[in-house]
C-alpha cells in the first residue's frame, strides 16, 4: 500500500497492529498542536470512538485547559485543512467530532488485515492480537467439575468463559497454562468406595465412567439415609485414602482416569482443551500443614471439638474450617496448598480462577489467607466470577451431565434445521453441523451479557436463527464463506497492490464494515481489561449486521465491472476473516456450510 505520511509515535499504540491508532494519533496531533501546553499523549487519551455516524470524538472539558470550550474548539477548527488521515472536524457544544479520510481508511484497514492473515493457515490470522503480554505467564483454572457429581450450568459457564479468557490472553501474547482442577478428592470418594462394593460394575464403568460413578454415588447416598454405618464406613475409606493406603487408592485411580478420558472427548466437542488435568487430590499435605501452622502462630486458629477453625472476622470474611476433627483435609485448605504449588510450579505473573459468584466468599477467604501468609505473589491471584443460570433441563428432564447438554443442543438444532427440508437435504453432514450450530447457540447465550448477570437457559431462544443468536452468527459466516464458491471467476484475488478499492469509497456500507474491522484490535484490548466476553459478542453481531445490510447494495455476482467486483470480494473475504477471528476467540468454530 502507498504508505501514509509519517506520524509521531504515542506510547502504548501500535499502528502496525491497529491502524486506527495511526488515525487517532493524527487527530491527537492536531488537537495538541492547537492547544498548548496539551501534549500529544494527553490529547491521544481524549480521542474516543464517536456515537452514531461519527468516527472519533474529543470531549474538550476533560483536558481541563484554561479558557472556554468554544474558544478551545475554534482554535482546533480555524486552521483545519483535510489531510490523508482526517477529512473533517465539526464542533458540537463541548465536543469535537472528526471524520477520517474514507479512501485511506478503507485501504489501510483492508491491507492491514491482509498483512496479518494472508499465507497463514486457517485460524492463524494475527489480526486483532497484540504483544502486551509478551514474556508473561498466566495460569488459568476453569471448568473444574466434580467426579461422580453432576456437571451443572455453573461448570458449563466456567468452561465457556474460561476457554474464552485463555484464548484472549494468548491473543495478547501471554504464555498461557490452562488447568482443570477436578473435584477428585474429599469425603464423597469414601462414599463412592463404599457404594462401589455394592453397586459398582466394571463394564458400566468402562462404558461411561462419569455416569456410572454418579449413579453409584446417588445410590449410596440413599443407603446412607437409612443406615448410619454407611457414613462411618465411608469416612474410614477416605481416611485410608488420605493416608496413602494403596489398596484404598487403586479403584479411585481408575475412576479418575476413566472420567478424565471421557471429559477430554466432551471438551473436544466444545472446542475446549486443557494443558493440565489436576485436581484436589494432587495437592500435597506440606503446604496445607504449613498454612495451618502459620495462621495458628498469628493467633487466627481456634480449636472446635478437634476441628481447626480460622477466624477472618476482622476482614469480614467470617470463620471457616481448615481441618476436620478426624484430621482429614478440606476444600478450602486444598485451595491454599494448591495456589502455592501452582506458583512453585509455574512461577506465574497472574493466576486466574474462573469460578461462580456463589463461591465468592470461599475464594476471598483463601486469597486472604495467602496474603496473611505474606506470599509476595498473593496479589497476582484473580477471581473471575459469573452469575447463576436457571433451568438447564432437556426435554427428558434435568440435565446432569455435559454430554446430555451437548446432545440436547444438537437434537434441538437438528429438529429445527429439518423444518426446512430443501436446505436440510443440501447439508453434507447434518449431525456435525447441527451439533456445531447448537453448541454455538449455547455459547453465545452464555457470553452475550455481562458475566455477573444471571440468566435463564432457553433452548428456543438460543437456537433461533432470528435475533442475536449463535445460529445467526454461524449463518452470517457461512454466507460470507459461500461468496467465493459462488464467484470462482474472481478467485484467486490478485495481490492487494493490484486491487483498486476506490470504487468502495462512495458506499457508506463499505465504510461501516471497514470501520468495524478496524476497531477489532481495540475490542480485544477492552476485553482484556474487563475480562468480559460480551464486548466481543457485541462486536461479532455488529459486524454481521453491517455485512447483512451491505449484501443488497454491494453485489458481487452480477457486477460486470471486474475491478469493482474484485474490490467487493476483497471486502467480504476480509470481513469474513475478522468475523471468524472473533468467533474463534469466543471458542466457536466458524462453519463453511450449513
Ligand atoms: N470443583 C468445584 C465445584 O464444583 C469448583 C472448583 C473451583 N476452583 C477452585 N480452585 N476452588 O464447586
Amino acid at each position: 500500500m502507498a504508505s501514509l505520511p509519517p506520524l509521531p509515535s504515542v506510547p502504548g499504540t501500535d499502528p502496525s497492529a491497529c491502524i486506527l491508532d495511526a488515525f487517532r494519533t493524527a487527530i491527537a496531533q492536531r488537537v495538541s498542536d492547537a492547544l498548548p501546553p496539551l501534549t500529544l499523549e494527553q490529547a491521544y487519551s481524549g480521542v474516543d470512538y464517536g456515537k452514531k455516524g461519527v468516527d472519533f470524538t474529543v470531549a474538550l472539558p476533560r483536558f481541563r485547559l484554561p479558557g472556554k470550550v468554544d474558544e478551545l474548539a475554534s482554535k482546533v477548527i480555524s486552521n483545519f485543512q483535510p489531510d490523508e488521515y482526517v477529512a473533517s472536524v465539526t464542533h458540537d457544544k463541548a465536543f469535537l467530532h472528526f471524520q477520517l479520510n474514507t479512501s485511506n481508511l478503507i485501504r489501510g484497514v483492508l491491507h492491514q488485515v491482509y498483512d496479518h492473515t494472508a499465507n497463514k493457515p486457517e485460524g492463524k490470522s494475527t489480526y486483532g492480537t497484540n504483544t502486551s503480554g509478551k514474556g508473561k505467564k498466566l495460569v488459568i483454572e476453569y471448568s473444574s467439575p466434580n467426579i461422580a457429581k453432576s456437571f451443572h450450568v455453573g461448570h458449563l459457564r466456567s468452561t465457556i468463559i474460561g476457554a474464552f479468557l485463555a484464548n484472549l490472553y494468548k491473543a495478547c501474547g501471554w504464555d498461557v497454562v490452562s488447568l482443570n482442577y477436578l473435584g477428585d478428592w474429599g469425603t464423597q470418594f469414601g462414599m463412592i468406595a463404599t457404594g462401589f462394593e455394592k453397586y459398582g460394575s466394571q463394564e458400566q464403568l468402562e462404558k461411561d465412567a462419569i455416569k456410572h460413578l454418579y449413579d453409584v454415588y446417588v445410590q449410596v447416598n440413599k443407603d446412607a439415609e437409612s443406615d448410619p454405618s454407611v457414613k462411618v464406613q465411608a469416612a474410614g475409606w477416605f481416611r485410608r485414602m488420605e493416608d496413602g493406603d494403596e489398596s484404598a487408592l487403586v479403584n479411585w485411580r481408575v475412576w479418575r482416569e476413566l472420567s478424565v478420558k471421557k471429559y477430554i472427548e466432551e471438551y473436544d466437542r466444545l472446542n475446549v482443551a486443557f494443558d493440565v488435568y489436576t485436581g484436589e487430590s494432587d495437592v500435597g499435605k506440606d503446604w496445607q500443614d504449613k498454612a495451618l501452622q502459620r495462621l495458628d502462630e498469628m493467633g487466627l486458629i481456634s480449636d472446635e471439638k478437634g476441628a481447626k477453625l480460622v477466624n477472618l472476622e476482622k476482614w469480614k470474611l467470617g470463620r471457616a474450617i481448615l481441618r476436620k476433627a478426624d484430621g482429614t483435609s478440606i476444600y478450602l485448605t486444598r485451595d491454599i496448598g494448591g495456589a502455592i504449588e501452582r506458583y512453585e510450579k509455574f512461577n506465574f505473573d497472574k493466576s486466574i480462577y474462573v469460578v461462580s459468584s456463589q463461591q465468592d466468599l470461599h475464594i476471598a477467604q483463601f486469597f486472604k489467607i495467602l496474603k496473611l501468609m505474606e506470599f509476595p505473589w498473593a496479589d497476582r491471584l484473580e477471581h473471575v466470577n459469573y452469575g447463576l443460570v436457571q433451568g438447564m433441563s432437556t426435554r427428558k428432564g434435568t440435565a446432569v451431565f455435559l454430554d446430555q447438554i451437548i446432545r440436547e443442543a444438537q437434537s434441538v438444532m437438528h429438529d429445527q434445521m429439518k423444518r426446512n427440508e430443501e436446505k436440510y437435504n443440501a447439508i453434507e453432514d447434518p449431525e456435525t453441523t447441527s451439533r456445531e450450530v447448537g453448541i454455538t447457540g449455547v455459547k453465545i447465550q452464555d457470553m452475550a451479557a455481562k458475566r455477573i448477570n444471571n440468566y435463564t437457559f432457553n433452548w428456543d431462544r438460543m437456537l433461533s436463527f432470528e435475533g442475536d443468536t449463535g445460529p445467526y452468527l454461524q449463518y452470517a459466516h457461512v454466507r460470507l464463506a459461500s461468496i467465493g464458491r459462488k464467484n470462482p471467476h474472481l478467485l484467486p484475488l490478485p495481490h492487494p497492490s493490484q486491487l483498486d478499492t476506490s470504487s468502495l469509497d462512495s458506499f457508506s456500507h463499505a465504510r461501516d464494515i471497514v470501520f468495524l474491522l478496524g476497531s477489532y484490535p481495540d475490542v480485544v484490548k477492552v476485553a482484556m481489561k474487563t475480562h468480559e466476553p460480551s464486548g466481543v459478542v457485541t462486536f461479532a453481531f455488529r459486524l454481521a449486521h453491517a455485512i447483512s445490510s451491505a449484501w443488497e447494495v454491494l453485489i458481487v455476482r452480477g457486477e460486470e465491472d471486474l475491478e469493482k467486483a474484485r474490490a467487493r470480494m476483497w471486502l467480504y473475504t476480509t470481513a469474513r476473516d475478522v468475523l471468524a477471528a472473533s468467533m474463534r476467540l469466543l471458542s466457536i468454530r466458524p462453519l463453511e456450510r450449513m
